[in-house]
């Protein structure tokens, strides 16, 4: 595992209870986000996966795509124990195909360009500021193929009547977050932007829990 210094949020205090504490607030409604569009990767082969926390969802990619490279890249070197512990147990030849970095994702340098087919970001972009996701977009779209995926799950604020609860309730997220991990963020980011700055198409998304919640799916161009 490589290490990189980081003065980010501190997530290893909540590495082990993570799934629980997720599972007593919304019940299995982020694992469905989360797996919505796992069943169409299937012919992804390098995938760079940021803040997947304790790997439950690298550990069902790297079973289904039993060829799949993947660098998982975390700030917090509990979930990363975790996230490799469960990888290997879902798949016996993850211990060679998978590469943690302890790193701040915005300081990540991946070995080489345009590697990656696939980059992941589940409930991760929501943990940055506005400059912060800008730069994370700026660095990690050059390393992209071309036609590769960027999935990405996101709490959202939709119109109509949920849209005040969901500001309530994001608003909670965050002060708990901080309160726990130390997170200074307190707004959820705008990727729509940036991704679509850095040339990436949206081909695909759902939401759920009445729109609180996002899955999508962004493309880089084929040629
Ligand atoms: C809210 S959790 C999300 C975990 C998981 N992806 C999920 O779907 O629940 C955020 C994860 O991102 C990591 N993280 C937060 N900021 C980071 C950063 N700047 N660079 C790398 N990892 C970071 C945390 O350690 C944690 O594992």
């Amino acid at each position: 595992m490589t290490q990189t210094k980081t003065r980010t949020a501190n997530y290893d205090p909540i590495a082990r209870p993570y799934q629980w504490l997720e599972y007593l607030t919304l019940g299995r409604t982020l694992e469905r986000t989360r797996l919505h569009y796992l069943p169409t990767l299937t012919r992804q082969q390098h995938a760079l996966v940021l803040g997947d926390g304790d790997g439950r969802f690298l550990a069902r990619l790297l079973a289904q795509n039993p060829t799949l490279q993947a660098d998982a890249v975390d700030t917090s070197a509990a979930m990363l124990q975790l996230l490799r512990q469960r990888c290997e147990a879902a798949s016996p030849t993850a211990s060679a195909r998978l590469h943690t970095h302890q790193a701040n994702a915005l300081a990540f340098t991946p070995p080489t360009p345009q590697k990656y087919d696939l980059v992941v970001t589940h409930f991760f972009l929501d943990c940055l500021t506005q400059p912060e996701l800008d730069t994370l977009v700026a660095r990690i779209t050059p390393t992209l193929t071309p036609g590769a995926l960027w999935l990405l799950s996101d709490f959202r604020i939709p119109t109509g009547p949920m849209r005040l609860p969901a500001k309530l309730f994001v608003r909670s997220l965050y002060l708990g977050f901080r309160i726990i991990t130390g997170l200074r963020t307190t707004h959820l980011p705008d990727h729509t932007t940036p991704f679509t700055k850095a040339d990436l198409t949206r081909t695909a998304h759902h939401h759920l829990l009445a729109g609180i919640l996002s899955t999508e799916l962004w493309q880089t161009p084929s040629s």
